[in-house]
C-alpha cells in the first residue's frame, strides 16, 4: 500500500535528481524504488514502483506529473466523442518499462524468496480521473457524467476495462506474484450505483486474467457500503479501508476470500507503543488464516520511518 515514496530519504535522493515519469520509465532506477522498503522495512513482499495513471497516458491521454499538487490530465474527458479518442494501450510498446521493472525487481529478490506485486487502477477510479482530471473530494463532473450519459459512461469503463486488463497481464507475465486493482475512488459510490456500473467493469477485467492463476487483490477505499459486491467481482483478496473492524468484514464476506488490511495510516502518527498495540488489536480481531496484514490506504508522506519499522515489527512477532 503506496510502500515507497516521499516518507523514505532514499526515494527523495533520487527523485531529487529526476521527474516522476522518468523514475516510472526506468526500470533500474523503479526496481531500485520497489527494493527499498524491502530493505528498510522487512516487509514481505514489493510492490512494483509505478503508478495507476500512466495506463491512461498509454491510452492516449497526457498527464502532468509535476503540478505540485498532484497529478492533472491535460483534457480530460467530456463527450463521447472523447471516449472515443481513447485507443488500446499497446501495452509491449508504451508500458514496456513496467514489465521490465518487474523482471529485473524479480531477478534482484529472487535468492530471498520475496514476491513482487503489480498494480493498476480500477475503471471507476481510472474513469474519476479520466474526467474530472485531477483528485477531487467528490468526483462531481465524473459523477455528473455517469448521471447524464450512462451508456456513453460504461462505454468508458469498458475501454479502460480492457487496457487494465492487458496492462495486467503483462506485469502478471513479466513475474507478478499477484496483481492489486485500486478502486480509491469507488467510496463515492452508492451501493446501486457501484453495482450498475463498478461491478461489471470490474468483472470484465479479473474474468480474463483468471486462467494466468496469479491472485487477484481489489482494494477500495470506502468499503463498507461495498464489501458484499466486492465478493462478487472474483477478486481473491478484498482490501479494505480502517472504518469497519476485520471481524465484521469477515462477518459480511464470507471465507472463500483473503482479506487484506486495515489500519489506519495516521495511526502509524502514534508513538511506536501505541503503534504496537493498535496492530495487535487488529491482527486479534481476524484470528485464523485468510489475512495479509497492511495498511487501509497508503503511506503519508510525513510518517517517520520507525513508525512504520514498529508496525511490520508487531505484525511479525504476532
Ligand atoms: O506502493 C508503491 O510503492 C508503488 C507506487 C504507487 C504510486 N502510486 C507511486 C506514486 C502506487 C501503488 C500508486 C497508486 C496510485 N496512484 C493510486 C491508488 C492508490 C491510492 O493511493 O489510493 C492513485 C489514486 C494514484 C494517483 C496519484 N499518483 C496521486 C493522487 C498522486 C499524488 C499523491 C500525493 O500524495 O501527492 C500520485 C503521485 C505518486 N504516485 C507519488 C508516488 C510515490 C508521489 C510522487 C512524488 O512526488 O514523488
Amino acid at each position: 500500500m503506496r510502500q515507497a515514496g516521499r516518507y523514505l530519504p532514499g526515494y527523495r535522493a533520487i527523485r531529487s535528481q529526476m521527474d516522476f515519469r522518468t523514475l516510472c520509465k526506468t526500470p533500474e532506477l523503479a526496481a531500485k524504488v520497489s527494493i527499498q522498503p524491502v530493505d528498510i522495512l522487512g516487509v514481505d513482499a514489493a510492490v512494483i514502483f509505478s503508478d495507476i495513471l500512466v495506463l491512461l497516458e498509454a491510452m492516449g491521454l497526457a498527464v502532468d506529473f509535476e503540478t505540485g499538487d498532484g497529478p492533472r490530465i491535460q483534457k480530460p474527458i467530456r463527450s463521447l466523442n472523447d471516449i472515443k479518442t481513447l485507443h488500446p494501450p499497446d501495452v509491449g510498446k508504451n508500458l514496456c518499462y513496467t514489465g521490465d521493472a518487474i523482471r529485473l525487481t524479480v531477478k534482484a529478490l529472487s535468492d530471498r524468496n520475496i514476491p513482487v506485486i503489480g498494480f493498476a487502477g480500477a475503471p471507476f477510479t481510472l474513469a474519476c480521473y479520466a474526467i474530472d482530471g485531477k483528485t477531487s473530494r467528490d468526483f462531481n463532473k465524473t459523477k455528473r457524467f455517469m448521471y447524464e450519459n450512462p451508456g456513453a459512461f460504461v462505454q468508458l469503463l469498458h475501454r479502460l476495462a480492457d487496457g487494465i486488463a492487458d496492462h495486467l497481464q503483462t506485469q502478471i507475465e513479466a513475474g507478478a506474484a499477484a496483481v492489486q486493482l485500486f478502486d480509491t475512488w469507488g467510496g463515492i459510490l452508492s451501493r446501486e450505483t457501484y453495482r450498475a456500473f463498478a461491478l461489471p467493469a470490474l468483472q470484465r477485467v479479473i474474468q480474463p486474467l483468471k486462467v494466468l492463476r496469479s491472485p487477484i487483490i481489489l482494494y477500495l477505499n470506502g468499503s463498507a457500503p461495498h464489501l458484499e459486491t466486492m465478493a462478487e467481482t472474483g477478486a481473491d483478496v478484498l482490501s479494505v479501508d480502517w472504518r469497519l473492524p476485520l471481524s465484521q468484514v469477515r462477518q459480511r464476506v464470507g471465507k472463500k476470500v483473503v482479506l487484506q488490511g486495515n489500519l489506519d495510516p495516521c495511526a502509524l502518527y502514534a508513538p511506536p507503543a501505541a503503534i504496537a498495540r493498535a496492530t495487535r488489536a487488529m491482527l486479534m480481531d481476524h484470528p485464523g488464516k485468510g489475512l495479509i496484514a497492511n495498511l487501509g490506504h497508503g503511506m503519508l508522506p510525513d510518517i517517520p520511518v520507525a513508525h512504520v519499522q514498529a508496525f511490520v515489527k508487531a505484525v511479525k512477532a504476532f
